[in-house]
């Protein structure tokens, strides 16, 4: 279910905006606008939906709307055009009264620069959304108590802020917005002041808490590691416009354009995608029952050096051709007692994990889910190409040598093209 629900959103800043919202809406450059009107363009037709549960990571450089986009979802911004329903409220509706319990109730925010009140104590920090709220100190400061604990601060409670690192200031962040109890949190750029080492354990607790609360996070990044390891889905904001949404494989599999590229540059991809995105779906799986002359008919069309043998959705093994062959020749009644062990790999390793097996041994790799069951057979080829997708073609490091290398019987119809059915293959 939707939680959040933005639809056609557009902010003009500036004394008039509703006088240059048709020529926002009909494409007037940010620029332009400007320029002609001295009002700033902050979102142009902004939709997206964001999953009850999920982490929705909002990414683009400076000034492209990443804040003004997240303060329209407690109203702190007021659109030009466009609509906002959480929880299928239209947000635009509420009264003075309702708004405010709605931002003390369902959403809180964690800010860059950790937005701590000085001359509080930690405790009093934490428990401050929840005086808002009304609740009694005793109540409140147990609260406030369980929480600290939760984000590793037990002890810490009667020191003020400045007498706590960076770090340590940011779980006080964290542990006043998740004390409030709302659905959902709003982080934007909550990490970015930390060094890399604390901004990464930051990361872990976050999933961590995450994985108990389920709690709609939005979470505003500049940093893209950030945003494929947190992120269920992200977007992609570039002068107010969206220019691409989806999840981190969408993204990192399909760049929208040039803007989007620039910042997968640098990610490291063999952590980010799995074996899953590497596998195919054979182009044949007996099953331990099949003949033998018709497993060797059906490998010698399809040139087919191995096939996984499967029973139902279960892998049971693999079968090389030769072994095929050997049970046609030897009269066996089916291909039961030629059937190898196939090693497997779970679809959700790393393909850095996938490549260091790969190196190890030059066995066929069957893909298999958290059930254990068969999801596809391993692509050497894919493995380096999504590893290295613009991958120089020298001898040795290309796709070609490295299926040529182990590869067995590729199973997509890309292979075949690759592999036209029964031809030889050059094996190194
Ligand atoms: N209150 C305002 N009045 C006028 N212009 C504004 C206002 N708030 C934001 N803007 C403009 O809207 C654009 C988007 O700003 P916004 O703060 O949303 O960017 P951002 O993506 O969060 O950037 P950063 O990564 O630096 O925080 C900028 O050009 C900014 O100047
Ligand atoms: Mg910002």
């Amino acid at each position: 279910m939707a939680k959040i629900e933005v639809s056609n959103i557009y902010k003009i800043f500036g004394p008039r905006p509703q006088r240059w919202l048709e020529a926002a809406r009909s494409g007037m450059s940010r620029e332009d606008l400007l320029a002609r009107s001295g009002h700033t363009l902050g979102l142009r037709d902004i939709s997206l939906s964001i999953e009850e549960g999920s982490i929705y990571v909002i990414m683009g450089l400076s000034g492209s709307g990443k804040s003004t986009l997240i303060r329209h979802f407690n109203r702190l911004i007021e659109p030009t055009a466009g609509q906002i329903r959480v929880d299928d409220v239209d947000v635009m509706s509420l009264g003075t009264r309702e708004l405010e319990r709605f931002r003390q109730q369902k959403m809180s925010m964690v800010f860059q620069r950790f937005g701590l009140f000085p001359h509080r104590c930690v405790l009093d920090n934490v428990a401050y959304g929840l005086k808002v709220q009304g609740v009694a100190r005793p109540e409140r400061e147990r609260r406030a108590q369980h929480w600290l604990e939760q984000v590793g601060l037990e002890g810490y409670e009667k020191q003020y802020p400045h007498q706590l690192s960076g770090g340590m200031q940011q779980r006080v962040g964290l542990a006043r917005a998740l004390a409030t109890d709302a659905e959902i949190l709003l982080m934007d750029e909550a990490f970015s002041a930390l060094d890399p080492l604390i901004r990464r354990e930051m990361q872990d607790q976050l999933l961590q808490l995450q994985s108990q609360l389920n709690k709609t996070i939005v979470f505003i990044t500049h940093d893209l590691d950030e945003a494929l390891r947190l992120g269920n889905r992200i977007a992609i904001l570039k002068g107010g416009e969206l220019v691409q949404e989806g999840t981190p494989e969408d993204i990192l599999l399909a760049p929208a354009d040039d803007y989007v590229q620039a910042f997968l540059q640098d990610v490291n991809r063999g952590k980010v995608l799995n074996a899953v995105h590497a596998c195919n779906a054979p182009r044949f799986s007996p099953t331990t029952r099949s003949r033998p002359a018709h497993v060797v008919e059906r490998m010698a069309q399809q040139g087919l050096r191995f096939a996984p043998v499967l029973d139902g959705k279960r892998l049971c093994g693999v079968l090389t051709r030769e072994a095929a062959e050997r049970a046609l020749q030897a009269g066996a009644r089916d291909v039961s007692q030629y059937v190898e062990a196939m090693a497997s790999v779970p679809a959700s390793a790393g393909l850095d994990e996938v490549l260091g097996r790969m190196l190890h041994s030059t066995a066929p790799l069957a893909v298999t889910d958290e059930n254990d069951e068969f999801v596809g057979v391993l692509s050497r080829r894919k493995v380096v190409e999504l590893i290295r997708p613009t991958l120089p073609a020298e001898a040795g490091v290309s796709g070609d040598a490295v299926e040529a290398a182990g590869e067995t019987g590729g199973s997509a119809p890309e292979d075949e093209r690759d592999r036209p059915a029964g031809a030889q293959r050059s094996a190194a």
